[in-house]
């Protein structure tokens, strides 16, 4: 096992980088590459926040929240406009406060994988009396359960129940093979000058490519110019992904948790936590081992590899865990990769070491297979081991975006906030 780091060394550094990205009312996730406010980074930056800071946590999730429209989305970014120039598309392309449905804050029309019922939940357990101190629960729960219902009732594209995401931003993996063959229909000609700020912070060899851009962009503009309206069916992209309906799942539970905290009535939590961990197995592929995407305009299984296929781990009573937990432990990921697990079969002919989504290793979704080996009650040695590498990554490299999964090779931006976040969760958890 790699050895823990000091936990105060760990501790301070995390710390300082969580204080550091800073702004005021949430954390930005890096900076200088992400220069706004995150949707899915700040639940898994509240779910470190939360054991130093109560009362920021909570104030990252709030932050979010604010965010939020009438329909009761979440978007993927809420912009700081006096950064606009910094990250692109911002807030001049999307335009949306002159939509009636947003709100005043400017934001993407797009969401991100929804994790924050579950960092809401997790953030009141640690500290019920920061919680009751705010109100945080009955503030937080009539907009979370508002944010569930536009994905039942928005996103169910595919009509099994799951929720479809309408770009691979909304993934939160831009650039996972499992978009590959969808995005190939798709023109790389958008009416927008694409201008590439990321590249400014990290290397062009581990971001997505300018062609990738050309098509994020031309989705983007489709999406914007039908009024980001989920009803109209114009979207040409329109996928079912795992890791974003296992989160939704997972969030339903806490919502469950949140309900009965506050003496509500479970509210049908519960019934869609388990309605949506049976609708996965439609996206369950045999001879792989693991789940997969689905597109939904096709009807086609995208049968890819990834680690969004592994991370259902995290729902209880998953029909398929025993053979996901094989895969997960098998040449592809763990047993060939003694690091963290690669976002992407290490077999795969296009894996990437150092390729954002196409194969590093991600500290969310390490964090996230440690928790599903826990719910599975399955490979504890190997949970520990991975929280171990966690940890001293994350402490040795300051706080990388990502590593290479065969040699722990730092990549991508540096004091990433979810990194910093979750390292301080694992630390705070062993000790
Ligand atoms: N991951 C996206 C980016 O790289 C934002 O969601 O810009």
């Amino acid at each position: 096992m790699t050895a823990l780091p000091a936990p105060t060394a760990l501790s301070t550094a995390a710390v300082s980088v969580l204080s550091k990205n800073w702004a005021g009312s949430h954390t930005l996730p890096a900076s200088g590459l992400y220069p706004h406010q995150w949707s899915w980074d700040s639940g898994f930056i509240a779910l470190g926040l939360r054991h130093v800071e109560p009362d920021r946590a909570q104030q990252e999730l709030e932050s979010i929240l604010s965010g939020q429209w009438d329909d009761g989305r979440l978007p993927q970014i809420i912009y700081d406009v006096s950064r606009d120039d910094d990250y692109s598309p911002g807030a001049s392309f999307w335009r949306s406060t002159d939509l009636p449905a947003a709100p005043v804050v400017p934001t993407t029309g797009l969401i991100q994988p929804p994790n924050h019922a579950w960092a809401a939940w997790e953030v009141h357990r640690t500290n019920p009396a920061a919680s009751e101190r705010n109100d945080f629960l009955p503030r937080v729960y009539p907009r979370l359960v508002a944010w569930h219902e536009y994905l039942a009732t928005r996103r169910n594209r595919g009509g099994r129940g799951l929720a479809s995401v309408i770009h691979p931003w909304e993934s939160g993996m831009d650039n996972s093979p499992l978009w590959d063959e969808a995005l190939a229909r798709i023109p790389d000609t958008p009416q927008h000058t694409i201008r590439r700020p990321d590249l400014l912070h990290a290397d062009a060899g581990e971001r997505p490519s300018t062609k990738e851009y050309g098509r994020y962009f031309w989705l983007a503009e489709q999406y914007r110019d039908h009024g980001c309206d989920d009803l109209g069916g114009k979207d040409s992209f329109v996928l079912e992904d795992p890791t974003f309906n296992a989160l939704w799942a997972q969030s339903e539970l806490a919502l469950a948790l949140i309900a009965a905290a506050l003496g509500k009535d479970d509210s049908g939590h519960l019934a869609r936590a388990q309605t949506l961990t049976d609708a996965l197995e439609h996206l369950y592929d045999d001879d792989l081992g693991l789940y997969v995407a689905r597109d939904v305009t096709t009807g086609a299984l995208v049968r890819k590899p990834t680690i969004s296929g592994i991370i259902p781990l995290i729902l209880p009573g998953l029909a398929h865990a025993e053979a996901v937990l094989a895969t997960l432990m098998g040449p592809g990921f763990l047993a060939a990769a003694p690091h963290m697990v690669p976002s992407y079969d290490l077999r795969a002919p296009d894996f990437e070491p150092a390729q954002y989504w196409r194969g590093p290793a991600w500290f969310n979704m390490t964090w996230l297979v440690i928790f599903g080996l826990r719910v599975q009650g399955a490979h504890s040695a190997e949970a520990d081991r991975l929280a171990a590498n966690l940890q001293s990554l994350a402490l040795e490299h300051g706080f990388p975006e990502y590593v290479d999964p065969l040699t722990g090779a730092p990549h991508g931006t540096r004091n990433f906030s979810w990194t910093a976040a979750l390292a301080l969760d694992l630390l705070h958890r062993s000790v």
